[in-house]
């Protein structure tokens, strides 16, 4: 078992092919620690979307090996993979992809019915997450009917709901103003960090840098410096 929730080794990935082919990922490698909030900053098109996809396994590298909270991913097959990404990672957007006809807790419900919990216990769980985001009552509010914070408050219940040793974030705060975004990571850090859990946010809101444990730059495809040591102790899990 890897002491590591996340290490990238030698990760390649192109795009297109012969004069239109695109690098997005050059040899990129990455540790992201048990017990840490890492962020992955740099300048747009520099390949963070793709190495998080890589990561969790929603794109195949073209070279390079990914281990996953212990699972090498390329031992796994497509429905093995969609199980593993399903129960053990959580997912946060920038635009938030809540279901516009659902609402907050039907949204937050959604994975742990896509899980095969039973309808009654999922809706009760949702409410319970939303119940400790501050939520309480807006669970039976529609998207449309929420803020841009609250719109994000559910995402990460959602993102929370089934209990995820990773939680991945892609510009979770590029759509909120500074406040929403200040409060999103606080309570993100409060709710989905654990000694035995790893939380990784793809950003390039410096605003927000303050709550990372380390910053991870990349550049053009690859890793251009580390900051920061995270006060966490790589565990066992
Ligand atoms: N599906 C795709 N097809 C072709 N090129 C892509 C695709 N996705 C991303 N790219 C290119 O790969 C590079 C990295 O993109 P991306 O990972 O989205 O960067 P970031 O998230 O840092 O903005 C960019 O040059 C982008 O244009
Ligand atoms: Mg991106």
């Amino acid at each position: 078992m890897s002491r590591l929730a996340i290490q990238c080794r030698a990760v390649e990935k192109s795009y297109g092919s012969g004069g239109e082919r695109v690098r997005a990922l050059r040899g990129l490698d990455l540790d992201a620690r048990y017990g840490e909030l890492l962020m992955i900053a740099g300048p747009s098109g520099c390949g963070k979307t793709t190495l998080l996809s890589i990561v969790c396994g929603i794109l195949q590298a073209d070279k390079g090996e990914v281990d996953l909270l212990g699972t090498r991913l390329s031992t796994l097959g497509d429905r093995a993979l969609t199980a593993f990404r399903s129960t053990r990672v959580g997912f946060i957007f920038q635009q938030f992809n809540l279901i516009p006809t659902l609402t907050a807790r039907e949204n937050v419900a959604m994975p742990l019915v896509l899980n095969g919990h039973p309808y009654s216990t999922a809706q009760k769980q949702a409410a319970a997450m939303l119940d400790r985001l501050g939520l309480k009552d807006r669970a039976n509010h529609f998207p449309a009917q929420l803020s841009g914070g609250q719109q994000q408050r559910v995402a990460i219940s959602r993102a929370l709901v089934h209990n995820p040793q990773l939680v991945i974030c892609d510009e979770p705060t590029s759509a909120l103003d500074a406040a929403s975004g200040l409060a999103t990571m606080r309570l993100l850090r409060e709710a989905a960090l654990a000694l035995d859990r790893c939380v990784v946010v793809v950003t390039h809101d410096s605003r927000i840098f303050d709550f990372a444990d380390r910053i991870v730059s990349m550049e053009d495809g690859e890793v251009t410096s580390i900051r920061g040591q995270s006060a966490a102790t790589p565990i066992k899990p």
